[in-house]
């Protein structure tokens, strides 16, 4: 719970069901008009000082920006939800985000679990038929040294389960499922998943519970992570000696994210675009007017799109 505070698009942890819902619910932001030094120099002091926060925010909040990166994971990621509608005892299939860090998952991902949770709430209402607060995304991101009783606390917490103080990591988990089936959660994200305590025996125990998690909750279980593959998460390195490893792995589709190369001419062009949505989006008077003209565009480079993914 929140304790009754107004939660604000830009204090969002996305830990808890009410931010979540707020970002995945508010507003997109607008841009500032960009003024020239005339107009700057005519705002009263007040009017100044509300279009330079204005500014500040919009600044520090300038992405995601809509790479091919992104957009080719947000197609895949449409594509196992959306495989995965079928009744509630078929185990579904899992996904792995796993790639090196600071390529960009954390801030791919949420714009997914943003639109997947708009479109559930279009299409089956705010409230479940047993009259529960419809909530199609549940999404934990893992601190260091998290242990299974942790994940299932953080899940539970997600929630404002109310349990969360006494209880076995059995116990935490039942709560968790009892709160996933009542509020019909349809994705659950695990995000930094690399923080679980992998033990002695390369990954069992973790891929163990997260065996049970895809088998018992009817839900697509994201799993976004650095090294995910390496740890031993999908049985592999482990000579196939343990079939339970090897069954997560088989369940599991794994995505990656490519870095941004310029050495060849698709990357290199596709580096640009990027640069120039960034450009696009600065709000500075006087900035380049080739820049916000978009006359610096090369005839063989699309036109910067629509770039904004949040
Ligand atoms: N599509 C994007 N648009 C704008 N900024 C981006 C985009 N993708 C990544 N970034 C920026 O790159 C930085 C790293 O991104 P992010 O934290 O999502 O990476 P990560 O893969 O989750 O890293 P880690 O493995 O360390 O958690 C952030 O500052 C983020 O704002
Ligand atoms: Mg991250």
């Amino acid at each position: 719970m929140n304790g009754g505070s107004v939660l604000q698009p830009g204090s969002l942890a996305l830990s808890r069901k009410e931010e979540f819902k707020v970002f995945a619910e508010s507003p997109r932001r607008s841009r500032p008009d960009l003024l020239t030094r005339k107009q700057l120099k005519s705002l009263a002091t007040q009017a100044r000082a509300d279009y330079d926060r204005q500014r500040r925010q919009w600044h520090a909040n300038i992405g995601p920006v809509k790479t091919p990166q992104l957009t080719e994971l947000h197609e895949d990621l449409w594509d196992i939800v959306d495989s995965n509608e079928q009744d509630g005892d078929k185990a579904k299939g899992a996904v792995a985000v796993d790639a090196f860090p600071g390529l960009g998952k954390t801030t791919s991902v949420p714009p997914f679990a943003r639109d997947f949770h708009q479109r559930e709430i279009e299409e089956s209402g705010a409230f479940t038929s047993q009259g529960h607060e419809r909530i199609p995304v549940c999404r934990v991101g893992l601190t260091g040294n998290t242990g299974m009783k942790d994940l299932n606390r953080a899940m539970m917490e997600f929630f404002g389960h109310p349990g969360q103080t006494r209880g076995t990591t059995a116990q935490f988990g039942r709560r968790v499922l009892d709160c996933v089936s009542s509020c019909e959660v349809r994705l659950v994200v695990l995000d930094d998943l690399h923080f679980l305590k992998w033990g002695q025996k390369s990954g069992i125990e973790v891929s163990n519970h997260l065996k049970w998690i895809a088998n018992e909750f009817p839900v697509t279980l994201l799993m976004v992570g650095v090294e995910l593959a390496k740890k031993g998460l999908f049985g592999e390195g482990t000579n196939g000696r343990d079939t339970a490893l090897a069954q997560t792995g088989r369940r599991t589709t794994r995505f990656g994210l490519r870095p941004f190369t310029i050495d060849t001419e698709a990357g290199r062009r596709e580096w640009r675009q990027m640069l120039l949505a960034l450009e696009q989006r600065v709000v500075l008077t006087d900035k380049h007017p080739a820049c916000s003209r978009m006359s610096c565009r090369t005839t063989s480079s699309p036109a910067a799109p629509d770039t904004s993914a949040r």
